[in-house]
């Protein structure tokens, strides 16, 4: 995983993620290599679903989709990501407002926490594939800044 400041590509560290409560890791991409922790994170977290959700460029709806995700907004959940395949983008809000930008591809696990403003968006290969954890699929609206 890549994060840095949009503003001036300076290097996002583990402190700045955890002060706006994003927890960011790398898990083995084989199924006995993450599973166990997905598991302990729904234990801890309350977490009651595990899904699969692929995007890729053959889908006729992908511009639609990806168009929901692009501009800022917030969940009323957690939105939970573990990458098995692809790539995406995450930019999510700092402490002090501003862009931190985290590339993700296989074997990133990411959490942004419910609350906190961000976005999403493909990279050109404009395929990802994830594991998704969540309480409650309702959470998956998006509230726009
Ligand atoms: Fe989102």
């Amino acid at each position: 995983m890549q994060a840095y400041f949009l503003e001036n590509n300076a290097p996002v560290d583990n402190e700045a993620l955890r002060a706006v409560g994003v927890l960011a890791e790398t898990l083995p991409i084989e199924p006995s290599g993450h599973q166990p922790r997905l598991d302990e994170l729904m234990h801890e977290r309350g977490y009651a679903t595990q899904d699969e959700v692929q995007l890729s460029p053959e889908m006729d709806n992908l511009e639609s989709i990806c168009a929901k995700f692009i501009d800022e907004h917030l969940h009323e959940d957690d939105e939970v990501r573990f990458v098995l395949a692809g790539a995406g983008i995450f930019d999510i809000r700092s402490q002090d407002d501003v862009w931190m930008r985290l590339e993700v591809g296989p074997g990133d696990l990411i959490i942004v926490p419910k609350g906190l403003h961000h976005r999403f968006m493909l990279t050109e290969a404009k395929h990802i594939h994830c594991v998704r954890l969540f309480k409650d699929p309702a959470g998956w609206v998006p509230v726009y800044r």
